[in-house]
């Protein structure tokens, strides 16, 4: 049965003395690891054999282990299937199979299955634990808990574990996450609120096991020991582009209920592929072994990429993909999918170092090879006039090769007509003995190659990172929400585009290549492979924008990205006629995440907008730190202001901190904000008020049951709404009411309900406060979507 073993096993251990200081100084005593989902895929194919060499290499150390597997199972049930995985973790080479066997015989014994259900569940394991380090004398390390299960699973969990399973003070307790960690920039939010009411920041460790694998983790390494090289040519001047792909040759047969909903740009994009964007080009750090700084930099480096829009990517989906749909959701033939199993997207960097280099990130199912890279390619500025084999009228590139393809093995290239890299650590070695194969335009003999001496699994090199406590290479709650910020525009611009449908293998040819226009992507070849008739009724392109009225009033709809070009369109126009007459336009836009999209189409396209003399004011403002993503003036900040060339002093975020403490009534910050107005604005009329509409029928941040009449002359109030933060900060009815022109967005299917009821109201405060707008010498104009016109 299930005994502990103290490891007194420093003659066979690997580890010697030194090692044993080294725990000791770490946390030596005994550590307990909860596998939660402990039989399923993951935990079979990579966990436990993670977890086993963890323990191969601590053996002998400072600390002791137990082992659990928890399950929904009952423990009858699922124990023999543990142990049936238990069986197949093995030992690397270079361990003696006499060392082997008593190692696995040792873990196996440490390792026992657990129900793990209810709180109840959790609480007797905590017990056992406890009685079992009172009973041994022993200290506790920490307690290490991998949750390998639905998301959906995880708030649940983490309460558990805070309320039953913390370890007593002094030994850490670390929770492990696998993604997704949401499905876009709102329930990542909602997610992360959750796990940061049981778990603290630094208890978290969110897996992205690209960040495991040991190419990736040797960029940061790789830029530091060849500075010298790399310094003078790492930015605009010299680097013609990066590349970061992952090609697949696997259909997602089997996974439709998690792909469909997902797709591969939050499936592989979002996560993987901008993690190594991120390591490609983030500031250098001065410690790499720092968390802070190296996750600091990373961060920095995301908020400074240009917002993505539809011009920025091209999708497609394999031919295979809608009958698989139809089998694994039970869908009929009418029901088509717009998941894309393809995306090519261009980013770009608005840095003085890295302005106009594209950073293309690819990636597909069903595509010709299974290989994943990073390339970054140099200008070469030799021009060769007769002996092109010679290797200066070659590429000049660094590959970082993750693995498989024509070359079979993780490896970093580095073409010989750039420069010979700095000698490697222990961990790495040079090769010059290679099989004579093409990698991206040149022979494996053009390039300096350098490879792991060993080969390490990424989940096993995690588990090792997780027990070390190296944050650095895991994701970070704000990297997570700033990448999830820069996707989730995208995303939300792709519903209405259908992907292009592809073979699949090598027959896709040159169907899914694609050109680089300044900014934008597009494919290569203009290829109409299915008609609207067989895609089970119209196309998007037969709509048109659409006008007519809505509650009366002018309405514009269309689908959502056409939409957001005609509001912008609109808006541009209308600071247009506002400067030409009077010299200035003055703006009020709202918060949340309606106007996001928005947003970016006027950063990305509207150079000529004349923001010179715009005056950007606020609807609303939440009562936060405008430093908070909860703040609207840091949205309004991170998705246009920085975007933009506006000066400094036409910007005006509403005063929401004053006196060091938020939004309390004798500050006076409404009134301050209402003086400001009124002495810039004339007549206190705004010339464009953009407004959204949440889901209750508020409207700024003027909430249902709030005492809109008790505002009387005041232009700016202090609110209250139902959902955190409470307190708010919003321009009044009256405020709005003077403006010379209102425009109302609405987005999404999920608004369609209110729509709906929206259109039968007449004027209702209480219930709809939206119903209030109605500017009383100025125009109002609904754009609504089509998905929330017509759900
Ligand atoms: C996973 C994705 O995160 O990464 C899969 O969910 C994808 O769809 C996989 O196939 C790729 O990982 P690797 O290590 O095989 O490149």
């Amino acid at each position: 049965m299930f005994v502990t073993v103290f490891l007194l096993l420093v003659a066979l251990c690997a580890h010697g003395g030194n090692g044993l200081e080294e725990e000791a100084a770490r946390g030596a005593g005994h550590v307990s690891v909860i596998i939660v989902g402990g039989t399923g895929d993951l935990a079979k194919k990579y966990l436990w054999q993670g977890f086993f060499q963890l323990y191969l290499h601590q053996a002998g150390g400072g600390n002791t282990f137990s082992f659990y597997g928890g399950g929904l199972s009952p423990a009858e049930k699922a124990t023999p299937l543990l142990f049936e995985i238990l069986k197949t973790v093995s030992c690397s080479k270079d361990v003696s199979p006499e060392r082997c066997a008593l190692l696995k015989e040792q873990f196996l014994r440490l390792s026992q299955y657990r129900q793990l259900k209810t709180l109840e569940d959790y609480q007797e394991m905590t017990k056992q634990i406890e009685e079992q380090l009172q009973q041994e004398g022993m200290v506790e390390a920490g307690r290490l808990f991998y949750l390998s299960v639905p998301a959906f699973a995880y708030a649940d969990i983490a309460e558990k574990i805070n309320s039953s399973c913390r370890p007593s003070s002094g030994a850490w307790l670390r929770v492990v996450l696998e993604k997704p960690f949401g499905h876009d920039y709102r329930s990542a939010q909602v997610l992360s609120t959750q796990l940061g009411n049981s778990l603290k920041e630094e208890e978290m460790y969110r897996i992205d096991h690209y960040l495991g694998k040991q190419v990736v983790s040797k960029i940061l390494q790789f830029r530091k020991d060849n500075q010298r090289f790399l310094e003078p040519i790492w930015n605009r001047h010299h680097i013609e582009r990066i590349e970061i792909v992952l090609k697949e040759t696997l259909d997602v047969k089997g996974r439709i209920p998690f792909y469909d909903q997902y797709g591969v740009i939050r499936d592989v994009l979002q996560n993987h592929l901008t993690e190594v964007m991120m390591l490609l080009t983030m500031k250098l750090p001065q410690n790499l072994s720092s968390s802070d700084e190296v996750l600091r930099n990373k961060l920095e480096m995301l908020n400074s990429l240009m917002p993505l829009g539809k011009n920025q990517a091209v999708i497609g989906q394999y031919q295979g993909y809608q009958e698989e749909v139809q089998k694994e959701l039970n869908r009929t033939k009418d029901r088509i999918s717009h998941t894309p199993t393809f995306a090519a997207v261009v980013a770009h960097i608005h840095e003085a170092q890295y302005e106009g280099v594209p950073i293309l990130l690819i990636s597909g199912k069903m595509l010709d090879e299974r290989v994943g890279y990073a390339r970054v390619l140099f200008k070469n500025d030799v021009f060769c006039l007769q002996n092109h084999n010679n290797v200066h009228c070659k590429p000049k590139q660094i590959v970082f090769y993750f693995g498989h393809g024509s070359l079979g093995y993780p490896s970093v290239l580095v073409s010989k007509n750039l420069f010979k890299p700095a000698g490697t650590d222990a961990l790495w070695k040079e090769v010059t003995d290679h099989k004579d194969v093409a990698v991206l335009g040149l022979s494996v003999s053009d390039y300096n190659v350098q490879v792991p001496a060993v080969d390490k699994e990424a989940y096993a090199e995690l588990i090792s990172h997780i027990f070390a406590g190296r944050k650095n290479s895991f994701v970070s709650t704000e990297i997570l929400l700033a990448s999830w910020a820069l996707w989730t525009p995208l995303l939300n611009s792709l519903t209405s585009i259908f992907p292009r449908i592809y073979p699949g293998g090598s027959d896709n040819g040159a169907m899914l290549d694609v050109h680089l226009n300044g900014k934008e992507i597009k494919y290569n070849s203009e290829v109409v492979i299915i008609s609207p008739d067989e895609m089970g009724g119209a196309s998007p392109s037969s709509y048109q924008v659409m006008k007519g009225k809505f509650r009366s009033a002018e309405m514009v709809s269309a689908w959502t990205e056409d939409l957001i070009e005609r509001l912008a369109a609109d808006m541009q126009g209308a600071a247009e006629a506002a400067i030409h007459q009077g010299g200035v336009f003055h703006l009020a836009l709202s918060g949340g995440s309606t106007p996001l999209a928005l947003f970016h189409r006027l950063a990305l396209y509207h150079f000529s907008f004349p923001w010179r003399d715009t005056h950007v004011w606020m609807v609303d403002e939440r009562c936060v730190p405008p430093t908070e993503q909860d703040s609207n003036f840091h949205n309004l900040h991170e998705h246009l202001l920085q975007h933009i060339k506006i000066p400094y002093y036409n910007i005006h975020p509403m005063p929401v901190q004053l006196n060091q403490r938020l939004c309390v009534e004798e500050d006076g910050g409404a009134l301050l904000y209402e003086e400001e107005l009124k002495k810039l604005v004339n007549g206190s009329s705004f010339h464009f008020v953009l407004l959204g509409v949440g889901y209750d029928g508020h409207t700024a941040s003027l909430f249902p049951g709030g005492k809109l009449d008790h505002h009387g002359e005041s232009l700016v109030a202090l609110t209250e709404s139902p959902t955190k933060p409470h307190q708010r900060m919003s321009l009044t009815l009256g405020a709005i009411n003077r403006a010379h022109k209102v425009a109302v967005l609405v987005m999404g299917k999920g608004k369609h309900e209110l729509v709906t009821q929206l259109s039968r109201t007449t004027e209702n405060l209480l219930r709809y406060p939206v119903t209030g707008v109605n500017p009383a010498n100025g125009s109002l104009s609904w754009y609504i979507d089509y998905d929330a016109l017509l759900g």
